[in-house]
Parts: C-alpha cells; sequence; structure tokens
C-alpha cells in the first residue's frame, strides 16, 4: 500500500527544495528556448490510439523546468512509489484506506480481460456489463419512442436530479457531446437545494413526456432527496395515481433499499458500487443521462477512451506518461514555487464545464490536510482549480495572469478540428490563433525596449511604458487533440483523474474520501430543527445564532 509518508521526508523532495532555491531564477523560459531549439521535441509527448481521432499531444515545454529538475521530479514520483499505487489501484486493492474501500472507476470502462480489460476480483466488479446492458436497453427504448408516459406519449425531456459527482460528471459531458445529442430530446439537471433550481425546471416540463433520474450514490443526500420528492408531488399533481411514478421515474444508485423506499421499483434502478467515487462516477450507471442524450453506442466509445488512456497510464514508462508529467509539473508550482491555485482553459466551447468538473474532481479529492496515517502536511496539498472556455476568459481575468503578482500555471487545451467548421473554418482559426497566442506571451513576455520601439513618441511617459511590460515567465502546458469525439472527451477526462490520483500518492494522502464535505452537512441538519422558533436556537455563536434570529425576525 502506498506509504501516507510525509512528502518532505523524500530525498527527491530536498533536491527539489535545493534546485527551487539555487536556481528558480535562472530557469526563463525565453532562455530556455534560446538554449535548445529541441526544446519542444524533447518536451511534448503525444498519446495514440487506433484511432486516429483519439489522439492528444501535451506539450510541457513552456514549463520552468529543466532536465536536472524534471529528473529529480520524476525521481520523486519513483521515491512515492507512483508505480506502486496505480498498480495497487488497478488490482482492486484497498487504497481508499479511510473508507476501507478499493477505487474501481477503471473497471466501468474495463472491457473483457481477452481485450486488454483487468482480472479485479472484486464483488460487483462483473456484474458492470449487465448494468450497461441495462442502461443501454433503457437509452435506446427512450431515443426511440418505445418507452411511454402514462398518457401513451414519448420521453421528450429528461431531468437528472443529483448534486456534486451524481451532477457534474452529467452535465459536463452532456455540454461536451452536445453534437453528438438527439436534439428532439431536451436535457434539464436539477441540483442546487434552492426551489428555485427545480421550480424553474419543472416550469418548461410535461409532465406527460417527462422522465425523471434520480441520481445519488447513497441516496440519502438531502438535496436530492428533498429534489425528488418535489419532483414526485409535482408529477403526481397531474399523473394522480402513484401507479404512473414507475413510467416518470428512475433511479441510479448503490442503495437499493433507499431506492424501493422512495418508490422506485427496482427494475426501475441502475446498480452501481461503493468502489465507484461519486466525483469519479460518471462512467457508472449516474451516466444514464449521457447515454440517453448521446446514445450508448457514443457512451461505450466514451469508455474505451477512457479505458485507452488507463492502459496509457498503466504501462507508459514515466518520463512518457501523460498524467505523470502533468501531475509532477503542478506539484513543482504547488510545493516549491508557492503557486495556490491551476486554471483550466479549454479553447472549446463545449468544454464549457471542464473546469467546473474538475473543480470537484481534483479539490474533493486532494482538499486533504492529513496523510494516510494521519501525520498533518507540512507542505501544500490540492491546488485550487478554476478556469472557463477561452476565448471569453481573455476577456475576464487574463489580465491578472498576464500581469498581475500570483503565479497562476495554466493547461491550454483545445481541438485540431472544429466540430463547427461555420464561415470555410474561420472561427476556428482565429479560436486557435489566440490558443497558441496565449501561451506564447505567457511564456516570453514583451520586454521595456520592445515596448519603447511601440510606442515611439510617447515612450517618454514612463508610468505607461511600466504599464505596458509583461514580465512573461508564466508557465504552461498546452494539450491539443484531434477533435472532441466520445472517446477523446473520456481519455481526456481519465487524464487528469490519473494527475489528481498521482498527486495525491506523491502527497501521501487519501485522495478518495470527502469527510470535508461532513461536518457543514452535520450542522445544517440541526439547525434545520431550530428554525420554526428563536427560542430553539441554542448551542451556537454569536455571529450565527444572530443571523439565524434576524432570518426569523424579517421572514413572512
Ligand atoms: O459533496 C459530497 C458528496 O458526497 C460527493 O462526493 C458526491 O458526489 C455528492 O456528495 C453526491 O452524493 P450522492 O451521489 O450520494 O447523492
Amino acid at each position: 500500500m502506498a506509504t501516507g509518508q510525509l512528502a518532505t521526508q523524500y530525498k527527491a523532495w530536498k533536491q527539489l527544495e535545493q534546485l527551487h532555491a539555487s536556481k528558480a531564477s535562472k530557469l526563463v523560459l525565453k532562455d530556455l528556448f534560446a538554449a535548445d531549439p529541441e526544446r519542444f521535441n524533447k518536451l511534448s509527448v503525444e498519446f495514440k490510439t487506433a484511432k486516429p481521432d483519439v489522439s492528444i499531444l501535451l506539450d510541457y515545454s513552456k514549463n520552468l523546468v529543466d532536465e536536472e529538475v524534471l529528473s529529480s521530479l520524476f525521481a520523486l514520483a519513483r521515491e512515492a512509489e507512483v508505480e506502486k499505487f496505480r498498480d495497487e489501484m488497478f488490482a482492486g486493492q484497498h487504497i481508499n484506506t479511510s473508507e476501507d474501500r478499493s477505487v474501481l472507476h477503471i473497471a466501468l470502462r474495463n472491457p473483457p480481460v481477452s481485450q486488454g480489460g483487468y482480472d479485479i476480483k472484486e464483488e460487483g466488479v462483473n456484474e458492470v456489463q449487465g448494468v450497461l446492458n441495462h442502461m443501454k436497453e433503457f437509452s435506446e427504448s427512450i431515443r426511440s419512442g418505445a418507452w411511454k408516459g402514462y398518457t401513451g406519449k414519448a420521453i421528450d425531456t429528461v431531468v437528472n436530479i443529483g448534486i456534486g459527482g451524481s451532477d457534474l460528471g452529467p452535465v459536463m459531458v452532456t455540454e461536451a457531446l452536445k453534437h453528438y445529442s438527439d436534439r428532439k430530446l431536451t436535457l434539464h439537471f436539477v441540483s442546487n437545494i434552492d426551489g428555485t433550481d427545480m421550480a424553474e425546471t419543472v416550469r418548461v416540463c410535461n409532465p406527460e413526456t417527462t422522465l425523471f433520474i434520480v441520481a445519488s450514490k447513497t441516496f440519502t443526500t438531502q438535496e436530492t432527496i428533498t429534489n425528488a420528492e418535489s419532483a414526485k408531488a409535482w408529477f403526481l399533481e397531474t399523473a394522480k395515481d402513484p401507479a404512473h411514478v414507475a413510467k416518470h421515474f428512475v433511479a441510479l444508485s448503490t442503495n437499493t433499499e433507499g431506492v424501493t423506499a422512495f418508490g422506485i421499483a427496482e427494475a426501475n434502478m441502475f446498480q452501481f458500487w461503493d468502489w465507484v467515487g461519486g466525483r469519479y462516477s460518471l462512467w457508472s450507471a449516474i451516466g444514464l443521462s449521457i447515454a440517453i442524450s448521446i446514445g450508448f453506442d457514443n457512451f461505450q466509445e466514451l469508455l474505451n477512451g477512457a479505458h485507452e488512456m488507463d492502459q496509457h497510464f498503466k504501462t507508459a514508462k514515466l518520463e512518457e506518461n501523460l498524467p505523470v508529467i502533468l501531475a509532477l509539473v503542478g506539484v513543482w508550482y504547488n510545493d516549491f514555487y508557492g503557486a495556490q491555485t491551476q486554471a483550466l482553459l479549454p479553447y472549446d466551447q463545449y468544454l464549457h464545464k471542464f473546469a467546473d468538473y474538475f473543480q470537484q474532481g481534483d479539490m474533493e479529492s486532494n482538499g486533504k490536510t492529513v496523510t494516510k496515517d494521519g501525520s498533518r502536511v507540512d507542505y501544500q496539498t490540492g491546488p485550487i482549480i478554476w478556469g472557463q472556455s477561452g476565448t471569453n476568459g481573455q476577456h475576464a481575468f487574463y489580465q491578472l495572469i498576464h500581469q498581475g503578482t500570483k503565479l497562476i500555471p495554466c493547461d491550454f487545451l483545445a481541438p485540431v478540428q472544429t466540430l463547427n467548421p461555420i464561415a470555410n473554418g474561420k472561427h476556428h482559426e482565429i479560436l486557435l490563433s489566440n490558443f497558441f497566442a496565449q501561451p506564447e506571451a505567457l511564456a516570453f513576455g514583451k520586454t521595456e525596449a520592445e515596448v519603447v520601439k511601440e510606442l515611439g513618441a510617447q515612450s517618454s511617459n514612463a508610468a505607461l511604458v511600466k504599464s505596458k511590460i509583461f514580465e512573461g515567465n508564466k508557465p504552461t502546458n498546452s494539450i491539443m487533440f484531434q477533435k472532441l469525439t466520445p472517446g477523446t472527451l473520456g481519455a481526456l477526462i481519465a487524464l487528469y483523474e490519473h494527475k489528481i490520483h498521482v498527486q495525491g500518492a506523491i502527497w501521501g494522502i487519501n485522495s478518495y474520501d470527502q469527510m470535508g464535505v461532513e461536518l457543514g452537512k452535520v450542522l445544517a441538519k440541526a439547525i434545520l430543527k431550530q428554525l420554526p422558533s428563536p427560542a430553539d436556537v441554542t448551542g451556537h455563536d454569536s455571529s450565527t445564532t444572530g443571523l439565524i434570529h434576524f432570518y426569523q425576525k424579517h421572514r413572512a
């Protein structure tokens, strides 16, 4: 089992500290590129599959690294036993130690052993194909119109009710793969307990033709169960007979009892297992809305693409392993340069939810302060993940990335080919010119001499000159993929999942539990009981008590 050791104890960590102290000021991208015309060739790696459409180029040459830094980073990965920890995940060992669970989302995109799948002995793994068959059959019956609502009409609207991993994955992927979607079907996602979310959704739904998918691993999540109850009440206002619920509600869960208690028959339940983490669950039954939207064959392609990346992660040597490289350069900035955040900037409108998705994926996984064996870390763990699609971000927050005081490592992502080549591809060429320009500008900046030359007579204004200087030397990764197919998206998501895994291994933390979301949930439940009367409000600090009293005084 991976060590859970404090990362600062590793020899390579100490080496990296020394390297940062002795040479950070000398790691200047302009000089590094000038000194080595082969830098791009040396520091870029291609992930290829048998399908030409499913390929990814990672260019990590615009990072503040040289050979010495890189070899210490790879040494760190070896010392932290990243390969062993990876193999333990693939073997189904209980690497989620606090919950004593295996971590097997990789088994959900696992073809038969004879076709390169893994032989994993864990309860439920041999049921994966059965659930996939159920998803295929059901999604096809919705798409074809064979599944009828209680008045005999076909379904034209699907509402996924879930939150966190039971929402973000389906939202992100259905948006990303909208190009492949059946436009006759309208999809909605209700997640927030704020009644506005449900109220605004059902306003545009017809109970006769709407299918509700209640997505909850535990089937105890307050937001989801409350939203599902409200959806059922709304449905029954028109449908009247509870027997009609069977035609309009299905559940995706590990909790059969909870599902049946809610009133959804087991036959309308799509099972998954406790070894599927919430934020790694889009590959499971949680992906039902995806299969309905893009069709089961495309959903299978998504799984296949992720499996290809799993194979790459499992077999490529560390120096050529995309998730490992992304993880290591991330550790370099996070732990040695003191970078607090990491921006994900996809130059593909379809990926506009990608950063939101990995906000949960990364921050819920690696936002931890104790190692697996309970020691408090004396270094930084998970970065703050944020971002949005280019070029919108350029007109919002790039100013700070270029000229602000903070170091923000950025990942730029873009497709070689667009799925919408409107105006003879002009839009795409403009988009890509921006995708190429931004990392270049961030890396190489603009000197005072260049600004003076550019300003001509106006350069006597010293303040103006200073304001136009770009210091440069801002690190980026550039990721290009052929085009946004289901397979490519699967591979991209798996790439970032495994990056998170590697970083968690290096930091010695458990990336697969999420204890940090519990406390607020427990307090909210206690407070809910106190809201009816000011006399009930006890046990809080003066601020919390004051706020609750203010609400109680002013509510209608
Ligand atoms: O936010 C906490 C969390 O447990 C996530 O990990 C999970 O994705 C989400 O809640 C939803 O949980 P469930 O699928 O059990 O409703």
